[in-house]
């Protein structure tokens, strides 16, 4: 089988070929181009999230293609340790019990730690955009990549003077790991990953030698560590914090852009939102199952594992399709409908599922919930702008619109016209 995320249909309409490979009756696929094996099935790609030591981390942040030797030379010198997303046992269940301690993670407690800082951020953001009433505005670039950003700046206490180059690094690896630079671009980037971490270092390194860590996520993480190293070493709360600025910001960014796209795409679910704002909850978990930030994450496998007549060998480096998984007929009802009042919506698997379940699942649950209802409060007659094409960048993992226009209207009636020129086949499925 040939995938190619980086160009053509499953760039533009992944549904359609996330459709055909579970339409296929072989288990697993193997993407020749890629080296890489597709898993689709609701239930494969569950167990490999869960069974971490057959499907392993190791290799989860390790660029898809193959490496140049000058951006390769600059790699190497990144002596950031793993800590979540790419460390296996026994660093993982370490790193991930300091991460529980100091990142709140259930629905209460992010409530009431970050509940203030999203309601302030999302306030801002959302006040600067209906202040251009009339006006045509691009809402990634002033909403949707811009709050998760910010915010988790205010959790980690980075300061907000640093938001653009942090940006850009952090867009930086997205594109050096998952999507396709040539080498010039790879040797840039590398070099920007290196920058990024060093940066991170010094942050923490700066709190260190200050002895006063604060009591934002930097100074929480050296206060759990309390000068043990068997428990967490500097580097390790370096990389914590390496690790949560990018997966804090374009995740986030991702969900509240395609809950946007949806939401405005069909005037029926932006008028019932903006009459009833209760409906955003359920509104935000449709749109993780049905078109997640993250749709293909990658393991690799310790051993030879069979799922169901297919053996994949040990070593081999696994596509899971969490966008396809989450469409599986075995699971959801009319899967390739968008539809918020379902009940199966649970069981998607846009966060991940066992040891690396997403440790920011409730934060982005909350930053897209306050900032839809705030935007419908604010600006509902918010309507996209007519004549614009859906554009995702390339890339294996992160499904990111390039741009979503939208015209500012704060007072117009609540059944705004059709404005979807260039329709998805998700959305006109809705
Ligand atoms: C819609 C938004 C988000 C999506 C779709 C998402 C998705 C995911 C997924 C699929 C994983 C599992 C990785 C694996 O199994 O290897 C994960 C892990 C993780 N996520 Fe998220 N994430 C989101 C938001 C966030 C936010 C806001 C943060 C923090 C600020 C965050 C921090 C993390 C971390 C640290 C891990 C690694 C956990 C571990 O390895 O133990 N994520 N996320």
């Amino acid at each position: 089988m040939r995938l190619n995320p980086f160009a053509g249909v499953y760039l533009t309409d992944p549904a359609s070929m996330w459709r055909r490979i579970l339409d296929d009756p072989g288990e697993v696929h193997h993407a020749e181009d890629l080296d890489l094996w597709l898993i689709s099935r609701h239930a494969d790609v569950r167990r490999a999230l869960a069974d971490t030591t057959t499907f392993t981390n190791a290799r989860t942040l390790a660029p898809v293609y193959q490496v140049c030797p000058e951006a390769m030379n600059v790699l190497i010198q990144l002596d950031a340790p793993p800590t979540t997303a790419a460390a296996d046992p026994p660093v993982h269940p370490r790193t991930r019990r300091a991460l529980r301690a100091t990142f709140a993670n259930t629905a209460e407690r992010v409530e009431a730690e970050y509940g203030a800082i999203v309601r302030r951020r999302v306030d801002q953001l959302v006040s600067r955009l209906a202040a251009r009433q009339g006006e045509r505005v691009d809402l990634i670039t002033e909403l949707a990549t811009e709050l998760p950003l910010l915010v988790v700046l205010d959790i980690l206490g980075v300061p907000d003077g640093d938001v653009a180059r942090i940006r850009s690094w952090a867009d930086g690896q997205i594109a050096l790991v998952w999507g396709q630079p040539d080498p010039a671009e790879q040797v840039r980037l590398a070099q920007g990953l290196l920058d990024f971490w060093h940066y991170c270092e010094k942050l923490v390194r700066q709190r260190v030698d200050d002895g006063h860590p604060g009591n934002d996520f930097i100074g929480r993480a050296l206060a759990y560590r309390d000068g043990d190293d068997a428990v967490l070493t500097v580097p390790e709360v370096a990389s914590l914090a390496f690790n949560l600025l990018v997966a804090g910001h374009e995740t986030t960014a991702g969900l509240l852009a395609h809950a946007l796209d949806q939401a405005l795409s069909s005037p029926r679910h932006w008028t019932d939102l903006t009459a009833d704002p209760g409906g955003v909850p359920a509104f935000v978990a449709e749109t993780l199952r049905f078109a997640p930030a993250i749709d293909g994450w990658l393991r690799v496998t310790s051993r030879d594992v069979t799922l169901g007549t297919v053996t994949i060998p040990a070593g081999a480096r696994c596509l899971l399709l969490i966008g396809a998984a989450n469409r599986d007929p075995a699971v959801f009802a009319h899967p390739d409908q968008f539809a918020p009042d379902r009940t199966d919506v649970g069981n998607h698997l846009s966060f991940g599922h066992g040891p690396h379940f997403c440790i920011g699942a409730g934060l982005a649950r909350l930053e897209a919930q306050i900032a839809i209802t705030r935007l419908t409060e604010a600006i509902p007659g918010l309507r996209l702008a007519t004549a614009q094409q859906r554009s995702y960048k390339p890339n294996v993992a992160f499904r990111a619109h390039h741009t979503l226009l939208a015209v500012i209207d704060v007072v117009a009636p609540a059944d705004v016209p059709a404005t979807r020129d260039a329709a998805t086949p998700e959305a006109a499925a809705a």
